[in-house]
Formats: C-alpha cells, sequence, structure tokens
C-alpha cells in the first residue's frame, strides 16, 4: 500500500484545516437541479463592478499574453496618492487576503500571533501554515452591552508575549462585523510593543460611518509597526478578480516584497482597480444600497424576534438561537446561500451578506418559511 505523505508535510500543515468559502450558486444549482438561486455568502457587492471597471477589462484584455506590471506602477502611484503617501508605502496582493500571508515574513515555529476569538479565518490558517503560535483572545461575551462577540482590546494586549511578532485586528470584524472606536483602537495600538507588527484588516472600511474610519496616512507616520490591508474585493466589486493592497513604512513594505510572488497581481485586476478608484459614483450608490439593505434586514429580523449582532460591515451575523447548519441546509434547499458560521465557534448563528432589495426580501421570507 502507498505510505500517506501527511506525515511527510510541516507539523503546522499536518493540522490545518482549509479556508471554507461560501457555496458558489453554480455549484448549488448542478447539485439540486434548480435555478434562480441567490448567493448571501461571501459579502460581494451586489450590485455589481463599476462599468468604468468593466471598459478597463475589455480595452486591455488583448494584451494578457504579456505579463503584467510586477511592480503595478500605475495602480500603486494612483493609491499612494489616494492616501497622500509615497509610493514605497503601497503593496499591492492578489487580494489582501494575500498581504495577510505575506506576513509569514515575520513568524517561525518560534514565534506567536495575536488575533482575537471569532475573528477571520485566514489568521489561524496563515499563523499555522509556517508553524507558529496562535495567542488567541477571548472576545467580548455575547452579553457585552454594545459590541457582543467584539474585538476586547486589554485581552488581545494582555495575549502579547516576547515571542509575539504579529496582531491581527479586523476592523470591523468579519463574521460578526463589530468594531472598535477610533479613540479605543488609537489606545490600542499606543500599547502594542515595537516588536509586534499590527496588522489592520480594513477589508469593510468604505462600509463604516465616516467617523470610524482612521486617516491612515497620520496612522502609518504615527505606528511605525502598522501594516494596514484594504481590498477591491468589497466595495469596489472586484472579489472575481482578485486584487488588493497594504499601507505600511517603505522598509515594512519591502520585507513584505521580499516574500510577494512576482506576479501577484494581474494585468486586468490592476487596470480595472484603478478604474473603480475613479468611479465615485459607484462607490456612493454602494453604500447607500448596502446602508438601506441592513436598516431593512435588521428592521425585518427584529420583526421575526431574530438578534443580530452590530454591524459595519456588508453582511450580519444572525442569532438563532438554534443550531445554524440545518437553517442553512434548508435555504440551500430554496436556493438561498448564506454562510453557516459553526466553523468560527458560532454554531447557532448564521452569516448573510447585504444583497439588493430584491434578494433581502427573498432571503427574510424563506428565512421565515424555514424557520
Ligand atoms: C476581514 C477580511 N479580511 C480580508 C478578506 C480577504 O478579502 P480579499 O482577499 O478578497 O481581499 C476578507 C474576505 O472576506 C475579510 O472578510
Amino acid at each position: 500500500m502507498r505510505k500517506s505523505f501527511l506525515s511527510l508535510a510541516t507539523p503546522g500543515v499536518q493540522q490545518l484545516r482549509p479556508y471554507l468559502p461560501g457555496k458558489p450558486v453554480e455549484e448549488l444549482e448542478r447539485e439540486l437541479g434548480i435555478s434562480g438561486s441567490i448567493k448571501l455568502a461571501s459579502n460581494e457587492n451586489p450590485l455589481g463592478p463599476s462599468t468604468k471597471a468593466l471598459e478597463a477589462i475589455q480595452k486591455h484584455s488583448g494584451s494578457i499574453n504579456y505579463y503584467p506590471d510586477g511592480g503595478g506602477y500605475k495602480l500603486t502611484a494612483r493609491l499612494a496618492q489616494k492616501h497622500n503617501l509615497p509610493t514605497q508605502c503601497i503593496t499591492l496582493g492578489n487580494g489582501s487576503n494575500d498581504i495577510l500571508e505575506l506576513t509569514r515574513a515575520f513568524l517561525t515555529p518560534e514565534h506567536s500571533a495575536v488575533f482575537s476569538e471569532y475573528s477571520f479565518a485566514v489568521y489561524p490558517i496563515v499563523v499555522q501554515a509556517v508553524g507558529a503560535k496562535a495567542n488567541i483572545a477571548t472576545a467580548y461575551l455575547e452579553t457585552h452591552s454594545t459590541m457582543p462577540l467584539g474585538h476586547d482590546p486589554q485581552a488581545l494586549l494582555s495575549c502579547i508575549d516576547d515571542s509575539t511578532r504579529v496582531m491581527f485586528i479586523a476592523n470591523p470584524n468579519n463574521p460578526t462585523g463589530t468594531w472598535l472606536e477610533l479613540d479605543v483602537l488609537k489606545q490600542l495600538l499606543d500599547k502594542v510593543p515595537d516588536h509586534v507588527i499590527v496588522v489592520l484588516d480594513l477589508a469593510y472600511n468604505e462600509y463604516m460611518d465616516e467617523a470610524l474610519r482612521p486617516e491612515i496616512n497620520t496612522w502609518i507616520d504615527g505606528y511605525p509597526n502598522l501594516i494596514v490591508t484594504c481590498t477591491f474585493s468589497k466595495i469596489y466589486a472586484l472579489a472575481g478578480l482578485r486584487i488588493g493592497y497594504s499601507i505600511s513604512t517603505p522598509e515594512i513594505a519591502d520585507l513584505l516584497n521580499r516574500v510577494r510572488q512576482p506576479f501577484n497581481t494581474n494585468l486586468l485586476a490592476q487596470e480595472a482597480a484603478l478604474a473603480s478608484l475613479d468611479d465615485k459614483i459607484h462607490l456612493t450608490q454602494s453604500v447607500s444600497l448596502n446602508n438601506a439593505g441592513k436598516k431593512y434586514l435588521q428592521q425585518a429580523l427584529a420583526e421575526l424576534g431574530l438578534e443580530s449582532l452590530p454591524s459595519m460591515g456588508n453582511f450580519i451575523a444572525i442569532n438563532l438561537k438554534q443550531e445554524g447548519l440545518p437553517v442553512y441546509e434548508k435555504l440551500l434547499k430554496k436556493g438561498v446561500i448564506v454562510r453557516p458560521v459553526a466553523n468560527y465557534n458560532m454554531p447557532e448563528y448564521i452569516r448573510v451578506t447585504i444583497g439588493t432589495a430584491e434578494q433581502n426580501q427573498r432571503f427574510v421570507k424563506t428565512l421565515a418559511e424555514v424557520l
């Protein structure tokens, strides 16, 4: 009999459980032989991409026989201008997920990384893949008055030890939607020792109330140990193209670039991202659609007698007070794909992405039926 290769994998990889993505519509329809399904499972933008991005893709599609610009000169320059920082502060990633993985530049089996319970599933994967230790901070309790299951700054700080090199903070956090106020976040950063790189994951930043969004350039000046990660997958609606970036000091960007693949962002993604940055109307419409959808869903869920966590993202975590997985499966059968979050240790919750008005209504109606 052939020997299993599991024993050949590194200890971290042997224990690793892969990331579970949202179920694609095509897969569900193939499996159940149904049509007309909706996917509210991966926090994508239901408005679709900017027409400017689509035009840019069309315009540049004849050039895909060439490698992309490895440094992403034009996009990097545009992002530097947007954030009012030198180009050397920007690192492009194949989605912001790619940047999260570049933090392996700081982690070995002798090191640890700190992140909160119920925070983004990629953090433990990144840490474990390199055999580093995860120091997981206890989150606020479900009974917390304002931020149930949210990041607790004190708990995060108390998980730092001499071996810690990286701390991940998602603001707002996925899958909870909870957030830290700017002054609280600042007080936290003030207390993080110099030997810890703080990765502030702002994947949903544009969905937050304006008063909650940091002025990134002054933060980079004030906190040289900070890496801010941003994405074009959410509000810019380019999830399928895989493009994101980080903002840090040039010194940290240089270290990230040492472990970055030479052509990690593709040519069409670079061009589409560049064009998207010029479409302010698409951005405003996306924010408005999300705000209206959030209000509708929060009210409709309350009317169904369901509690949901406060959210500053384009998704809501709903407390079903019963096992979430069977409810998820019943919704699937009716062509509504949401996200079960038992893998986040939240077995009684499901997470729903805020969709178009029509999708939100269908979700509420279907949820009421299956409950
Ligand atoms: C908190 C958070 N960070 C990062 C990402 C990664 O997004 P992407 O790689 O598409 O930029 C996600 C995706 O859902 C997320 O929820």
